[in-house]
């Protein structure tokens, strides 16, 4: 086919399999609150809050409005050697919900630049304290920390990264934390696996801590299908990468913003690292931005123990955007007004029950949860690994829900606007289609 006789043959669609899409397309025309509405006319539940990232339901006027007004007045400002005032405004309010301490914001376009962005402060900052041999970089199995060379070395998905060569050098991996043994439809934290994080003393005494800049992990890993982290498993981490000196990065891309519950899985897991990424909820994705949430002491590393000029060769042309911006500021507005981070942690516990009345259906062998966040494992089927669930996932489609699903993991985040009535529909529809597949 041609670009003439076929409308959808010039897009080369990410994470997505194109031939198979094109062939049976499903598009969305529109949003409003906690709906998507499909490009037939039918109202589609958001179970997925679009991407881990609507956490304030779409189309919301108050952010809608502020990126009008901005692309009225300021269009673009260059932000290499100038600024604008919602920039900095906006740093201001994502400093204030950041664990105390983390209070210096370095804006990128995404999460997966805000992750590239953390691992290089990182990296600089080691060498600016004198420590020029600490170039190691330790992530964790099963962990996705977005798509640039820095996050695909650092990350643990074997798909993402064995298309493309050598990645970075100089990277270890701690084990993951699912074990459906020990853990199988926990509620909430699994009670074992804590001791995993030891294995970060194994990697340590394999390399040397002089070797190692930093240790980079999501706090609830969110895109393998939704790992929350045993209990006590974070503070150990921090604990062994304090003793050696080891920075510690929380990719918060998911779990930021009020999806665990808190303005981060930082202050809920009651675990402060040394630098947040996030992206996602930060402006309800209603414009592309992400950001770093730097500590004093890593950021006055860089920027007060430098020589004059330039403290950091790095940035972006759309740091700190100022339509992004402005969607951020009304963004942080409605959640500070509406209460959303509080909302999500009280409506946690129905979710909590909701999603494990799944606990019995057919192929169901796991249950977890998190905030408002759940994955539900199904048994794969012999030799067709994430067919079942893609299965699940088009019915769900064909009903009237938007699920996501990962191998075969269905994973929910819906936005925190969400009501009960509306949980009770997404589990009764997962639960019928469920019971439809072979
Ligand atoms: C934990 C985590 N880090 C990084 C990313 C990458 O974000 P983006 O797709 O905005 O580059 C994601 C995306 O889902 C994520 O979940």
């Amino acid at each position: 086919m041609n670009l003439q006789n076929d409308p959808l043959a010039a897009l080369w669609m990410p994470f997505t399999a194109n031939r198979a899409f094109k062939a049976s397309p499903r598009q969305l025309k529109a949003a409003k609150d906690m709906h998507y509405v499909s490009d037939d006319g039918r109202q589609i539940l958001d179970g997925t809050a679009g991407l881990w990232a609507v956490n304030a339901g779409h189309c919301r006027p108050q952010i809608v409005e502020a990126i009008q007004k901005t692309a009225a007045e300021l269009d673009y400002a260059p932000p290499f050697q100038l600024g604008h005032p919602l920039a900095f405004e906006l740093a201001s309010r994502v400093a204030a919900l950041m664990p105390k301490g983390l209070d210096r914001i370095f804006f990128t376009n995404s999460g997966s630049e805000s992750v590239d962005t953390a691992l290089k402060i990182a990296l600089a900052y080691q060498r600016a304290i004198g420590q020029g041999t600490r170039t190691r970089l330790i992530g964790r199995e099963r962990g996705y920390n977005g798509v640039g060379f820095g996050g695909i070395s650092v990350g643990g998905i074997v798909n993402n990264r064995r298309q493309f060569g050598t990645l970075l050098t100089g990277v270890d991996h701690l084990p993951h934390t699912l074990n459906m043994e020990h853990n199988a439809f926990s509620r909430g934290l699994p009670t074992w696996g804590a001791h995993l994080a030891d294995q970060l003393e194994s990697i340590v005494a394999l390399h040397g801590a002089e070797t190692i800049a930093a240790v980079i992990v999501e706090p609830m890993a969110g895109s393998t299908g939704v790992l929350p982290p045993p209990v006590g498993y974070l503070q150990k981490l921090r604990e062994i990468t304090a003793k050696h000196g080891i920075l510690l990065i929380f990719d918060e891309v998911i779990t930021g913003y009020g999806r665990l519950g808190g303005a981060t899985a930082a202050e809920v897991f009651g675990v402060t690292p040394d630098l947040i990424t996030m992206a996602k909820g930060l402006t309800n994705a209603a414009v592309p931005m992400g950001a770093v949430a730097v500590s004093r002491h890593v950021h006055d590393g860089v920027v007060e123990g430098g020589p004059d000029g330039i403290e950091l060769f790095h940035g972006y042309t759309y740091s700190g955007h100022p339509l992004a911006a402005a969607a951020g500021i009304a963004t942080l507005d409605i959640y500070k007004s509406e209460g959303l981070f509080e909302r999500a942690a009280d409506i946690s516990g129905y979710w909590e029950d909701a999603v494990h009345s799944l606990k019995g259906k057919r192929h169901v062998i796991d249950i977890r949860n998190a905030g408002i966040v759940a994955g539900i494992e199904l048994e794969a089927r012999a030799g067709a690994i994430g067919k079942r669930a893609m299965e699940l996932f088009h019915k769900c489609f064909d009903t009237g829900l938007l699920v996501r699903v990962t191998g075969d993991i269905i994973a929910l985040s819906p936005p925190l606007i969400l009501e009960k009535a509306h949980i009770d529909e997404m589990i009764g529809k997962i639960g019928d289609v469920l019971e439809t597949l072979d």
